[in-house]
């Protein structure tokens, strides 16, 4: 009996020796453990479902590399209210860190105030916050792209293939007859860019003559309805589209084959992102070039900030522009290096 006695209790010494032990080794660790809340503007964007998609593979990686990681996703189908009430539940769901995709990017108050009271750092991307908002609190930081930037390489993609082809300026008049279609008002990619490739092209002495701009919120079939209405008005006159995407580019391009006309009366097309359709229609020669938007490099760039703000030992990424800012670099895409992005290596292999 007593021999027993002494065993039980040898054994609960042992467990909680053990219990402790454990105990011990999962705080540390526990702060160590990623819950990402993911939560982006409209499912139906193509560019931002592509970087997504970049992103589940950088998860995947740090999955791979033993990190305790979790990732939960939330479209918000354009309405802010929704994305407030998503945030919401995502932090009662335990995230630890939050990538949001705003969809009003001057409205973020509420998502930044539900993130202070409950301590869970923001890091917005691809739709920029205003810098008043950014400065609300220190635990919010920003990952996008330099929209001047691309801009400025349309513009130069414009003006190189119209140096280049004599043709484009098919009326021979010694202008280009340009058509421009915008993203969303009010998006800091879409003033932007529409302003430095329309400039781009005027500093380095192409005379142009604006037709006509048309919003179609980044979205091909909007831009193939506003580009029809378009070309109903002017006919064979548009010599040039410079579209803020290449989903609006692709739509300008839909409505030229819808109206049936022959390719010798088509503009040229330059957009921007080189999404995976992007890409294809440079390859074919149907976009005349595009502006890559780096998807792989922000998705990596957001796993890595997501893992620092969470780890907490102060050490964060030296590409932190003002200890809240990181804006990858664009590139240029015609048919001469189209096979580089096309063979973009898969951001989940090595
Ligand atoms: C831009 C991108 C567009 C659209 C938009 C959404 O950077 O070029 O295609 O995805 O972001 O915010
Ligand atoms: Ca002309």
């Amino acid at each position: 009996m007593r021999v027993k006695r002494i065993k039980a209790a040898g054994i609960i010494f042992c467990i909680s020796i053990l219990f402790l032990c454990d105990c011990g080794i999962q705080s540390p660790s526990s702060v160590d453990k990623i819950h990402i809340g993911v939560a982006y503007y409209n499912q139906s964007d193509t560019f931002l479902n592509e970087l997504v998609d970049c992103f589940k593979e950088q998860i995947n990686e740090l999955k791979d590399d033993g990190s305790s990681v979790t990732m939960t996703l939330r479209a918000a189908s354009g309405s802010q209210r929704t994305q407030d009430d998503q945030v919401k539940e995502l932090i009662d769901a335990g995230c630890n860190v939050l990538c949001v995709n705003l969809v009003d990017r001057t409205d973020p108050s509420e998502i930044i105030d539900l993130a202070r009271e409950n301590n869970v750092p923001v890091i917005f991307f691809n739709r920029e916050p205003v810098t008043e908002d950014m400065m609300q609190w220190e635990n919010l930081y920003y990952v996008g792209a330099d929209a001047k930037q691309s801009g400025v390489m349309q513009g130069e993609l414009a003006t190189e293939a119209i140096h280049a082809n004599h043709w484009i300026d098919r009326n021979k008049d010694g202008k280009i007859q340009y058509v421009v279609l915008e993203g969303e008002p009010g998006h800091q990619d879409t003033i932007i860019r529409t302003e430095n490739a329309v400039d781009t092209l005027k500093n380095n002495g192409i005379e142009l003559e604006k037709l006509s701009c048309g919003i179609a919120n980044w979205n091909r079939a909007q831009a193939q309805n506003r580009m029809v209405q378009i070309i109903n008005q002017y006919q064979n006159k548009i010599e040039l589209v410079l579209a803020n995407n290449d989903d609006m580019a692709l739509g300008a391009l839909d409505a030229y084959k819808k109206l049936n006309f022959t390719e010798t009366d088509f503009p040229v097309f330059f957009g921007i992102d080189g999404t995976n359709a992007g890409l294809e229609a440079v390859l074919d020669k149907k976009l005349s070039g595009t502006v890559y938007n780096d998807k792989e490099g922000q998705a990596a760039a957001m796993a890595k900030l997501a893992v620092e703000v969470v780890s907490k030992d102060g050490t964060k990424t030296d590409a932190l522009d003002n200890d809240k800012y990181i804006y990858l670099p664009y590139s240029k895409v015609t048919t001469d290096n189209v096979n580089n992005f096309l063979n973009e290596p898969d951001a989940s292999s090595d």
